[in-house]
């Protein structure tokens, strides 16, 4: 029995969920174990009815589960930055999630906007650090409002959080066992002292990963070749920033963000997983969103778990449901309503 809380959130985030839930249920169900899933409200239409944005207590309360399975969060009615800060990145970084992993695999069936690159070409996954960077919120104002205005954004890099993001990349590497390469992206040509430690730490810790390949891009030219030249990637380890940028470049490869998931993952903590686009409120409550992110951010729930069957069975089936039902799928376009999606994806499952 896994204890997992629900955030649905905002937006489409509640009918994909629904989906996902839909998925790990009948997973579950095949495989033998259970889920006993608390649902949590936090989002836009809390806190625009109470000016909560997540709750001291429910963060321990959350620190007692499994994994947690997040939806989308981001309301037209709430200044940006209020929702992402006061829950996404305070989960992330309060429950300690220091890798967000982003599996960029383009599967059979699912177009690509990169001419002549097939599933072959498009299988890699990128390690992003997710507690430090320029997203501690570390800096400040002097004299805002003036014309002498100093807008200062400072990015944190220390020694431990680029260790064990490193580290996990490494691992992740050898465990994925495909190409064995992991490729620093960094730009130590402007950022030399940030992407100074990055690199030392990088060639270091290597130095026990003998059998991994190393490599170092700079990040305009790791945009470059995610274009160009996909298959030269197999892991990609990466600052928070930088990480944030190319996976949206990654998702749009893999044929966008309707099938692009990630894991905010702690692996001695809890560990919260999401589908990468966000909560697209123009769409919410039409039955059109497609929830394959969303399942598959709970096949990675999934991995997570240490329920490694029961993974691969739901990454197969999206496989499956891609190839056979979602040929001609492009952004926005998939033929089938949302449940109908999470149907067939149960029907695959085997
Ligand atoms: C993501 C998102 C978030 C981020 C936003 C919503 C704060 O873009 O998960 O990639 O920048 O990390
Ligand atoms: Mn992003």
């Amino acid at each position: 029995m896994y204890k997992l809380a629900v955030i649905p959130g905002d937006g489409t985030g509640p009918e994909q969920i629904r989906e996902g839930i839909k998925v790990l249920t009948a997973v579950a169900e095949h495989e033998g174990f259970k889920f006993e899933a608390v649902t949590y409200d936090f989002g836009g239409e809390r806190y625009l009815r109470t000016g909560e944005t997540l709750p001291d207590s429910a963060l321990e309360e959350l620190r007692g589960f499994d994994a947690i399975y997040l939806g989308a969060i981001g309301h037209p009615e709430v200044k940006p930055g209020i929702l992402e800060q006061g829950i996404l990145l305070r989960l992330r970084f309060e429950l300690d999630q220091y890798v967000n992993l982003r599996p960029v695999k383009l599967y059979p069936g699912v177009q690509t906007p990169l001419k002549d690159k097939g599933p072959d070409h498009i299988d890699f996954v990128v390690v992003r650090e997710n507690t430090e960077g320029l997203y501690c919120g570390a800096g400040g104002f002097l004299k805002r409002g003036t014309r002498d205005e100093v807008a200062i954004q400072n990015s944190i890099n220390t020694y431990k959080g680029v260790e064990r993001c490193l580290r996990y990349a490494f691992d992740y590497c050898r465990l994925r066992n495909k190409r064995r390469k992991v490729t620093l992206c960094g730009k130590t040509n402007v950022l030399t002292y940030a992407f100074d430690l990055w690199e030392r730490v990088f060639s270091a810790l290597g130095m026990e990963y003998p059998d991994v390949e190393r490599d170092y891009a700079h990040v305009d030219a790791t945009c470059m070749w995610m274009v160009k030249n996909p298959e030269w990637f197999d892991v990609i380890v990466t600052d928070n920033m930088f990480g944030d940028i190319i996976t949206d470049l990654g998702a749009i490869i893999q044929g966008g963000m309707g099938i692009a998931a990630g894991g905010n993952i702690n692996p001695e903590g809890v560990s919260m997983f999401e589908p990468i686009g966000g909560s697209a409120p123009k769409y919410a409550g039409r039955n059109v969103i497609n929830p394959l992110a969303a399942i598959c951010a709970g096949g990675m729930l999934l991995e997570q778990l240490g329920e490694r069957r029961a993974a691969s069975m739901v990454e197969k089936a999206v496989a499956a449901v891609c190839a056979e039902h979602l040929k001609s799928m492009t952004a926005g376009r998939m033929g089938y309503s949302t449940n109908e999606v999470g149907d067939l994806v149960v029907r695959y499952l085997k």
